[in-house]
């Protein structure tokens, strides 16, 4: 060997890339899948925006608000480029998407803009742009899924895995089938793949991640098969799945649910509204009595699962009488839990043609009265739970206090304890004293036996 040539010698020195991400979680599963992009074209990643040769911002359009969050983080990042010229700024995700070349056109920030299907030409894009040629990528796929694709993820517990891209659905209000094109599914085969590495690896949790998740389908393989499937991998890892549509939430996929112990008893079902004249603005293809007949379904077929939802306040024309039935629906379906925002009018959008008629006082205030409801209910619903033991996966240390950890639920609860003898990744029977809406509060209740043979175990 050529000792000269050694990389000890001369160490190679690899451009750094870092990478912010905003949005849905299906952002947060691309951006490992472009940090693995990047990663194996011979760039470093770092963590630390300063001592960056690139930076790159995964952006969200969903709301105005989710925009006007990047925009502002786009002009502070000037500062980096201030400090080393060198440096390159790239636009990724659904903003990049939308909004094109408007984001380069607008001053000397950004040098690239990337959309969410043209990821495998960012290294390409990135050489040309340190060459002084500003790149824009934003045609959108109807094949692109990055199925030969491991992303680069964090050691950790949870892992997400994006198994379908895309939405068909075009809710009048929605973005999201613009900014991330038509649906198409990954193999069966390769989303089993990557379960058993991760099995391998330690993940003890897994979230299979899509827009409209359980519309799914490779060939004859249906979203029920799907997660059949991965459940079976690795029965001591738990699974997850977001976000269902309710209308493609089938007979065998509520059953699949109930059937395997190791897939969790917690379903995030968007109902956007309670009154179907609205549902039907919003182009839902459900109605009400349809949804409370699943709901009753669910709970029928599944004894104990928890319910969460989303609500928008203020959709055009929405009267007094559409809320009043939004109220109702909450009182009546008693969720666990609830995303709620404002009515957002997003450009070329069918509703954006509606108006936005709904002053920014009602919508506020209607909002106001939704959180207020749900959180009287998510209260009622938690308070159920003090007195019982349950199950809970060890997450990370509680954001409160560092004598804490905080875990969750197959249920999704998410509960705090004392650290006492147990650790992360482990799941652990709490008994629960307290709650507020949004957190349950236990300590560590192990059976005697279990008890002394974990500290055995912990003195060897
Ligand atoms: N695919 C999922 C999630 C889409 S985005 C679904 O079908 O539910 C997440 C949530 O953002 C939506 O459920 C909706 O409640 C909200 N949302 C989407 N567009 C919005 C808009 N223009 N204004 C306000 N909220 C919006
Ligand atoms: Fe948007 Fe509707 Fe598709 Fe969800 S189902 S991503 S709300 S268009
Ligand atoms: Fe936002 Fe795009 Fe996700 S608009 S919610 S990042 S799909």
């Amino acid at each position: 060997m050529n000792i000269f040539r050694s990389e000890k010698l001369f160490p190679v020195i690899k451009k750094q890339v870092y990478l912010e991400t905003y949005g849905c979680q299906m952002n947060v599963a691309d951006s490992e899948v472009v940090l693995s992009i990047m990663s194996d074209t011979g760039f470093g990643i770092t963590q630390d925006a300063a001592v960056a040769d690139v930076i790159l911002v995964n952006t969200c359009s969903v709301r105005d608000n989710a925009e006007q969050r990047v925009r502002q983080r786009i002009s502070t990042l000037k500062n980096y480029k201030r400090a080393n010229p060198g440096v390159l700024i790239g636009v990724l995700g659904c903003m990049a998407e939308r909004l094109r070349t408007e984001l380069i056109d607008k001053g000397n920030v950004v040098d690239l803009v990337v959309g969410p299907d043209e990821y495998r030409r960012l290294p390409e894009l990135v050489e040309s742009a340190f060459s002084g040629q500003r790149g824009i990528a934003v045609k959108l796929s109807r094949v692109e899924n990055y199925d030969d694709i491991m992303p680069l993820r964090t050691e950790g517990i949870n892992a997400w895995i994006s198994v379908m891209r895309g939405c068909d659905k075009f809710c009048t209000f929605c973005v999201v089938p613009f900014t991330r094109g038509r649906e198409r599914s990954r193999s069966l085969k390769s989303v089993v793949q990557e379960v058993r590495r991760l099995s391998e690896r330690g993940f003890k949790e897994i979230t299979l991640l899509g827009q409209n998740v359980n519309s799914y389908q490779d060939g004859e393989f249906d979203f029920a098969d799907l997660i059949t499937r991965v459940a079976e991998v690795d029965r001591t890892i738990r699974v997850r799945f977001m976000t269902p549509h309710p209308q493609d939430m089938s007979d065998s996929l509520i059953q699949t649910i109930a059937e395997n112990e190791n897939i969790c008893k917690n379903i995030h079902l968007p109902v956007q509204s309670g009154s179907n004249r609205i549902l039907q603005l919003m182009n839902r293809t459900y109605s009400i009595e349809h949804y409370l007949a699943l709901v009753e379904k669910i709970r029928n077929a599944i004894p104990g699962v928890s319910l969460s939802t989303d609500f928008i306040a203020g959709f055009p024309t929405e009267s007094h009488d559409d809320h009043q039935q939004t109220l109702d629906l909450i009182r009546n379906v008693g969720y666990d839990g609830a995303f709620m925002f404002k009515y957002s009018p997003r450009e070329n959008t069918k509703s954006w043609e509606m108006g936005d008629d709904i002053p920014d006082e009602v919508k506020v205030q209607r909002l106001n009265e939704v959180i207020d409801l749900q959180q009287t209910i998510s209260l009622r619903r938690n308070q159920a739970h003090i007195g019982a033991t349950i199950e809970i996966l060890v997450e990370r240390e509680s954001a409160k206090s560092n004598d804490e950890w905080m875990g969750r639920s197959d249920t999704n609860k998410v509960t705090v304890f004392p650290k006492e003898n147990a650790r992360v990744g482990e799941i652990v029977k709490t008994k629960i004293h307290n709650c507020n809406s949004a957190t349950l509060f236990g300590t560590l209740a192990r059976e005697p036996d279990a008890m002394s043979e974990y500290r055995l175990a912990v003195n060897s």
